[in-house]
């Protein structure tokens, strides 16, 4: 799915998203500007919601937040029924801010401060995912009064090629995140974990990376960690009451691009769990699957205004917009490809092939490279598909420049405008959790 449920063309030919002219919307609130479609939001949400079942009692499906972190979208969300999954003190101020019950968020992350494993606890978080021993020894000496223990996973990395781009890959071999399942070091967290009287292991997660349209890499994932889950029973004598594939199911983002079944992939990630349970006699624990763009991914459209034009005979034609890696890095980090089409008119129908350049001092500042699009005027509205990932929280600490562009359609003109005041109150809450953690500041 490219562009959100809704999306066509009304008479003039402008695109319209739920209705609204993408035109009308530009206008009401500038440019960049990024539109999001409540009913594709709402319809993914519910499919996530509704296959995590599969996972059998208890299995549920949490978002992750760095997908797009916005507190309408994020109570949005949580009123279809998901989770909130943060990595970070500022998604987790966002979350709590946004009215997200603590009881549904979890933790991730492979370097959480003292700070933001405090808050953490103190906000009654459901759990920790914890990424190394460091946060191992910060969450001893934060818990050591505690009498009723945290929650934690441990992440572990099994060491899987997924075949995704190298900067999305997670559980390979060359990663930063997790206890390695290939030697000794993630049999040495779960024996450090259990010596930590204030927390309570309750199982195993990964993450293999983003972009997955490899269902066999998750069931070896499951495979490996209920290998490793008997072992420790056998050393500890420790059951385990949760397993968390993590996120990654892919989404397409241009023309030829599969989309990932999640009903199928949760599915069989569930079946390879009952299976290898029951080989290694382990009572089953449930699933807590975690996608992030899978859900927000095809719910956005990005609008930029065209401005400048420069064509290099025989090389390239660029077309510069009025936002670019501010607003959205991945193209820049990871060679992201997008769809687009002309927001404002339909034709003519004679196809050229450019390349639309963002707007900032950086050579690698390309949102779309070599695209086939009716030749552009300055003025004209690019419309770009499939925001996925990674806007808000990443793109913001770029330049502060996407705490002005971020824009969102909700359902009616009202909650547009709520819209835009959530995504300030977003924006300054961010701000101020920077601010506070820069200078210590309660
Ligand atoms: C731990 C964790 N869980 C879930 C996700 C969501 O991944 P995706 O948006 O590809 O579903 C990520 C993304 O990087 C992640 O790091």
């Amino acid at each position: 799915m490219l562009w959100p449920e809704e999306t066509t063309r009304n008479t003039a030919g402008e695109l319209t998203i739920g209705g609204i002219s993408a035109v009308a919307l530009a206008e009401e609130f500038g440019t960049p500007l990024y539109v999001f479609d409540e009913t594709t939001l709402r319809n993914r949400a519910r499919r996530a919601v509704a296959s995590a079942l599969a996972g059998g009692p208890g299995s549920r499906a949490v978002f992750a937040s760095k997908a797009l972190e916005l507190p309408r979208i994020l109570s949005i969300l949580a009123d279809e029924g998901l989770g909130i999954d943060v990595v970070s003190g500022g998604e987790l101020f966002v979350a709590l801010h946004s009215g997200i019950d603590p009881h549904v968020i979890s933790f991730n992350g492979n370097n959480k401060s003292q700070q933001e494993l405090r808050e953490a606890i103190d906000a009654g978080i459901e759990l920790i995912v914890v990424d190394n021993l460091h946060e191992l020894d910060l969450l001893e000496a934060l818990t050591r009064d505690r009498v009723k223990p945290v929650s934690v996973l441990l992440r572990l990395n099994p060491g899987i090629d997924v075949h995704t781009h190298d900067k999305i890959a997670t559980g390979v071999l060359d990663s930063k995140f997790g206890f390695p399942l290939w030697n000794d070091d993630a049999a040495a967290g779960v024996a450090r974990a259990l010596e930590v009287s204030g927390i309570a292991l309750k199982g195993f997660h990964t993450h293999l990376g983003s972009q997955l349209f490899d269902e066999a890499a998750a069931a070896l994932a499951i495979e490996k960690i209920v290998e490793f889950a008997a072992q420790m029973r056998e050393a500890h004598g420790v059951e385990f009451e949760i397993i968390s594939p993590g996120g990654g199911m892919g989404i397409s983002y241009h023309e030829g691009m599969p989309e990932m079944d999640i009903a199928e992939w949760m599915g069989g990630v569930a079946d390879t769990l009952e299976r290898a349970c029951a080989r290694a006699r382990l009572p089953q624990p449930s699933l807590v699957f975690e996608p992030g763009r899978w859900i927000a991914g095809p719910a956005g459209v990005a609008i930029y205004t065209a401005g400048s034009r420069r064509d290099i005979d025989g090389i390239r034609s660029y077309v510069s917009v009025d936002g670019g890696m501010a607003d959205n890095i991945r193209p820049a980090l990871y060679e992201a490809r997008y769809t687009a089409e002309l927001a404002n008119r339909i034709g003519p129908d004679d196809r050229k092939t450019v390349t639309i350049a963002g707007k900032y001092c950086e050579s690698g500042d390309v949102l779309i490279r070599d695209i086939p699009l009716p030749p552009i005027e300055p003025g004209d509205l690019p419309g770009r598909s499939g925001r996925g990932g990674l806007l808000h929280s990443y793109g913001e600490q770029v330049q502060s420049r996407a705490q002005a562009c971020c824009r969102a359609r909700l359902r009616g003109k009202g909650r547009a405008h709520q819209a835009k005041r959530d995504i300030r109150r977003s924006a300054g809450a961010r701000r101020d959790e920077l601010t506070r953690s820069t200078f210590g500041v309660k």
